[in-house]
């Protein structure tokens, strides 16, 4: 059962402002772009997982110059982005054959609260695709929740199952570390917290090669 789409249609113009304050209970999406862009330069971004355009909006401002593509395998991705639509360009593709199409060009791949909706047997080909959209030298993010026992999580875990009605399954950050160290092999080169739970873990990883432009190709 999915409460989501019902209630998105009802609200109208509030839809913005309803979502925002409905994620803003569980992450600070403005905290989550600014430790990114604080710690990784880019001039092209992939968001994998971009759902309505809500990270995208913020992230966007955190990288004036940047351009951004956000793929989804939902519907109509980007919905609601409200920022400079020249700079953006938004897909509705799995990461599997928007990989085929663009290999390796992005200097930064994120991928923020996507993985605990993946089914398990899908993540590894997941994980596989945002390491190969990531330009050699480049980085990758990746946002998940960590499942630690409390009111915080019972709040996020509820929502999550019956608004999106995914079979939702959290990664804790030890285990997300070790299965990336074992399938990617790249370096862990940022490991934060996002508030307001410290449930909000963020890891990023330096792709390991030379970056194009330095190879004079
Ligand atoms: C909680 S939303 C996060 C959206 C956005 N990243 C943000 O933080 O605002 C999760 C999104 O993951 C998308 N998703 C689930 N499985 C996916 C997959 N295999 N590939 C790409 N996107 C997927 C869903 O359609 C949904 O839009």
């Amino acid at each position: 059962m999915a409460l989501g789409p019902a209630v998105r249609t009802r609200l109208g113009r509030y839809e913005i402002p309803a979502a925002d304050a409905y994620r803003s209970l569980f992450i600070n999406l403005d905290d989550c772009a600014e430790v990114m862009a604080s710690v990784f330069p880019a001039a092209r971004i992939l968001e994998i997982g971009c759902g309505d355009g809500s990270f995208a909006q913020r992230l966007l401002k955190r990288y004036p110059k940047a351009d951004y593509v956000g793929i989804d395998v939902s519907a109509q991705p980007g919905r609601l982005f409200r920022g400079d639509p020249a700079r953006v360009q938004f897909a509705s593709v799995d990461s599997a054959s928007f990989r085929a199409t663009e290999p390796g060009t992005f200097d930064l791949v994120v991928v923020v609260d996507v993985i605990h909706h993946v089914p398990h047997e899908l993540r590894e080909a997941l994980f596989r695709d945002v390491r190969a959209l990531t330009t050699p030298g480049g980085h990758y993010a990746i946002k998940e929740w960590e499942p630690r026992p409390g009111p915080a999580h019972l709040a996020c875990w509820a929502a999550d199952r019956f608004i999106t009605g995914d079979r939702i399954s959290h990664v804790p950050s030890a285990a997300m570390k070790s299965r990336l160290a074992d399938l990617l092999g790249d370096e862990l080169v940022l490991e934060a917290r996002i508030p307001p739970h410290r449930h909000n873990y963020l890891l990023g990883y330096a792709r390991e090669g030379i970056p194009a432009q330095r190879t004079g190709d």
